[in-house]
């Protein structure tokens, strides 16, 4: 398969069941996608595939082939500046244990890209399939509604393309 991730280009032999959670933690290192439950129902596990915010327990890395994935560990800028996104949840407290934090700002980013204005009911509504078990949810509402504002005055950083500060990727890095 081919797929870009995080703006980066590799070629890779997997197995058709290879899961892509896995692909991503196993064969690229980007440990920064969390697994939860490994049956669909937390979220953790939330990347974007081609645009579209998916969990990726749920996909198969065979999937993406061709694709674009965006991670967690994508969406800081060129200059390793946070995400608005990051940045509100970092300054709203909106995290504890941070273990649904990465698929709470992937479901995020993909509502704010569809609706730059959401309500506070439609970002409970965009992130049901999230679970959070120690904040009790207010102060994520609050930093997804902080960072929806920051991206309508300033915005989104220009992803970083190839992010330096990777773990050393084990997938065959394609060659140009
Ligand atoms: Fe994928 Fe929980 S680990 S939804
Ligand atoms: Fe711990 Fe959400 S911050 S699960």
């Amino acid at each position: 398969m081919s797929v870009n991730v995080d703006g980066v280009d590799y070629q890779d032999d997997v197995e058709p069941r290879l899961l892509l959670v896995h692909y991503l933690r196993d064969r690229l290192g980007r440990t920064g996608t969390p697994i939860g439950c490994d049956t669909g129902n937390c979220g953790a596990c939330t990347v974007e595939l081609d645009g579209v915010s998916v969990k990726s327990c749920q996909v198969l890395a065979v999937q993406a082939d061709g694709g674009r994935v965006t991670t967690i560990q994508g969406l800081a800028g060129p200059d390793g500046a946070w995400h608005p996104l990051q940045k509100a949840f970092h300054e709203q407290h909106a995290l504890q244990c941070g273990y649904c934090t990465p698929g709470m700002i992937m479901a995020a980013r993909d509502l704010l890209a569809e609706n730059p204005d959401p309500t506070s009911e439609e970002v409970r509504d965009a992130l049901e399939g999230n679970l959070c078990r120690c904040t009790g949810y207010q102060n994520i509402v609050r930093a997804v509604l902080a960072a929806a504002a920051e991206l309508r005055r300033h915005g989104a950083p220009e992803p970083r393309g190839k992010a330096a500060d990777l773990p050393q990727a084990t997938g065959q890095e394609a060659r140009a």
